[in-house]
């Protein structure tokens, strides 16, 4: 008897966060032909259809449609990309989580850590997966993306269970352009990155410095050094010796290479926004009390940032 082949349904991808990064990626998934529907902060009375203007990295312009989520919608969410800023992510998905089918997938594409946690224990029936990516874009307007320089993204299953189905997925966040590369071991990334978000971001945003000041002030350097020191000796505590034994020379390179940029929390301290302290320094600063090992560089700057955040505040 001849089987019937199955097919994989596609299935609508609902994207959470309309900043430079959920237009970039919303406009890429919707232009290789899948459903995207964008769940806003503030989303419309009625769900409406409405162009992504992207501009893009040959200087094309092109505007892809997509639809925003109304108020009252609640059809079952099978696939969601969540692309808001670490501090904005929980809260926005408790709102959502009663729509989230069982078994959906949910990546979360956001800078720092101790969010994926509590995202799958509020998620228990949904596969977390996470991304990191060095796509360069930012937001010119409403709606509307300049993708200012290609890199790539690193994609992994949040739990071990869910590491067979990474493949399938990465390819099909990478059908409409954008390189995704799957993680040999994500958290460990993670960590990674996180690394070097701690040596550059707190520090440039105190500073109100471009990334390359770091190297070449001679007083910044000197407290670049000394912070790179007690990352590398709270990291080998933790037990992310590899990671431990680069820092020095991983920060000083991505500052290089990102020499002119306004990191992305210089950027929010400016800006009056949260930043995402909380999920960078103040992850480390945690990890590193619960085992015992002393941070005072770090601690005085996540003290630093929260004060002028509440001072941007008042
Ligand atoms: O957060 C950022 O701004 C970036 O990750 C980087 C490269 C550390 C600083 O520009």
């Amino acid at each position: 008897m001849q089987q019937t082949p199955t097919r994989e349904t596609p299935a609508t991808w609902h994207v959470l966060g309309a900043g430079a990064m959920g237009c970039l990626w919303a406009s890429s998934l919707a232009s290789c032909g899948n459903a995207v529907r964008l769940l806003l902060r503030e989303p419309p009375a009625q769900a409406r259809s409405l162009d992504i203007r992207l501009n893009g990295l040959d200087g094309s312009r092109r505007e892809v449609q997509v639809c925003a989520d109304g108020t009252g919608d609640a059809s079952p969410i099978l696939k969601l990309l969540a692309c808001t800023k670490a501090p904005a992510l929980l809260p926005a998905l408790e709102r959502i989580a009663h729509r989230i089918a069982p078994g959906a997938t949910v990546v979360l594409l956001q800078n720092g850590m101790g969010f994926h946690e509590a995202v799958a224990a509020l998620l228990p029936g949904a596969r977390v997966f996470c991304a990191l990516t060095t796509e360069g874009a930012f937001r010119e307007g409403a709606f509307t993306v300049h993708h200012a320089g290609r890199g790539e993204t690193l994609l992994g299953a949040w739990s071990q269970t869910d590491a067979a189905a990474a493949p399938a997925l990465a390819a099909e966040l990478g059908r409409g352009g954008l390189r995704v590369r799957i993680a040999e071991d994500i958290r460990e990334a993670l960590w990674k990155k996180l690394a070097v978000n701690c040596a550059i971001n707190p520090l440039t945003a105190l500073h109100g410095c471009p990334n390359g000041a770091l190297l070449e002030r001679p007083a910044l350097r000197r407290e670049f050094d000394a912070l790179c020191a007690e990352l590398a000796t709270v990291l080998k505590g933790l037990g992310h010796t590899d990671i431990a034994t680069s820092i020095g020379q991983d920060a000083a390179r991505v500052a290089q290479a990102t020499a002119a940029n306004r990191s992305s929390m210089r950027q929010d301290l400016e800006a009056g926004r949260e930043t995402e302290i909380a999920f960078i320094t103040g992850f480390l600063c945690e990890r590193a009390r619960i085992a015992g090992l002393p941070c005072p560089l770090n601690e005085a700057l996540y003290g630093a940032v929260r004060e002028r955040e509440r001072r941007a505040a008042n």
